[in-house]
């Protein structure tokens, strides 16, 4: 595999032909390239410059989802925390084949990104005094693109957190996806005050703004996104330890009116699956550690 860093951006590749880019802020993964076609959706006015979070791609979710709740403390975060607007260091790259085989089709490659208490602002490290260290992978294979983080508590005290890979697909047209897997499950729908309801279809249109946490998803089942031509997953979407997944769109009038997102019509090019763990709050005792990912397959 090869590797570039260039601009705080790193880039590696498979002699496949697959390539993945992620920029050190956010450690954002901003393109992930396989069967010669982008596979994320990134607004054409996303900020790149580290003075907002990257409007698309993988933007990583940490250590509070949302708005923060009042008297928590994550309270004084922004919303989504600060994982996705601090600078990551790059830990460097490992690849693997599997000895035997095709050698070239059989290469992985993976980046692996940290982020830990001293290299967040004055800031953040005020509003949330916590020792913590975060590796953040990122796997290229010939088919898949696989996220997965560690976070370890460095210090003396527990700490609460929720985390969530807020992934960007790309898309044709949003009136072609379902997506499935869903049917079943429990959700709040965050465009409805956050009121719990129970998911009836089983390849869900998304027809208008659509905001919604399903909870308690058995992480093995993939979430399928499927075009309504042929039934057939565009992606499939497994997890491990994220038994959270939120469906976002913004639809026509939220796009609109986010100025990072555009054009404005490219709400029907995107749509947010996000693995996550995110309806309660994992703790974490002094001195643990704790892991979950996503594997994403794609045929776009
Ligand atoms: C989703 C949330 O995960 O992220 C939405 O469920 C939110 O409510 C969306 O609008 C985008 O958030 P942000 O902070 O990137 O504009």
């Amino acid at each position: 595999p090869s590797l570039s860093i260039k601009d705080n951006v790193i880039e590696a590749s498979l002699p496949t032909g697959q390539s993945v880019q992620v920029h050190l802020y956010g450690a954002t993964v901003t393109s992930w390239k396989a069967n010669g076609k982008e596979q994320l959706f990134v607004s054409e006015k996303a900020h790149l410059d580290g003075s907002k979070p990257i409007r698309g791609g993988i933007p990583l979710v940490f250590p509070v989802f949302g708005p923060p709740p009042q008297n928590h403390a994550t309270s004084s975060l922004p919303q989504h925390g600060f994982a996705r607007n601090s600078n990551w260091e790059f830990l460097g790259k490992s690849s693997s084949d599997a000895p035997g085989k095709d050698s070239q089709a059989d290469l992985t490659v993976k980046l692996d990104f940290g982020l830990s208490h001293s290299m967040l602002t004055e800031e953040f490290r005020e509003t949330w005094p916590y020792e913590f260290g975060l590796v953040y992978s990122v796997t290229l294979t010939k088919d898949t693109l696989e996220t997965a983080l560690q976070v370890r508590n460095e210090g003396k005290q527990n700490f609460e957190f929720q985390v969530l890979m807020h992934t960007y697909l790309n898309i044709a047209d949003i009136s072609d996806v379902r997506v499935k897997g869903l049917e079943s499950k429990t959700y709040l729908d965050k465009t409805l005050q956050g009121t719990s309801h129970v998911e009836t279809s089983a390849a869900l249109p998304i027809t208008q703004e659509t905001d919604r946490v399903y909870q308690n998803l058995d992480p093995a089942v993939p979430i399928d996104v499927t075009s309504a031509k042929d039934d057939q997953p565009l992606f499939s979407i497994t997890r491990e330890a994220l038994s959270d997944v939120v469906v976002w769109n913004p639809w026509i009038e939220k796009a609109k009116g986010m100025a990072d997102f555009g054009p404005d019509e490219a709400y029907k090019n995107m749509i947010c699956v996000e693995a996550g763990s995110v309806s309660s709050w994992q703790t974490l005792e002094a001195g643990e550690a704790w892991e979950g990912g996503q594997s994403i397959k794609s045929r776009l």
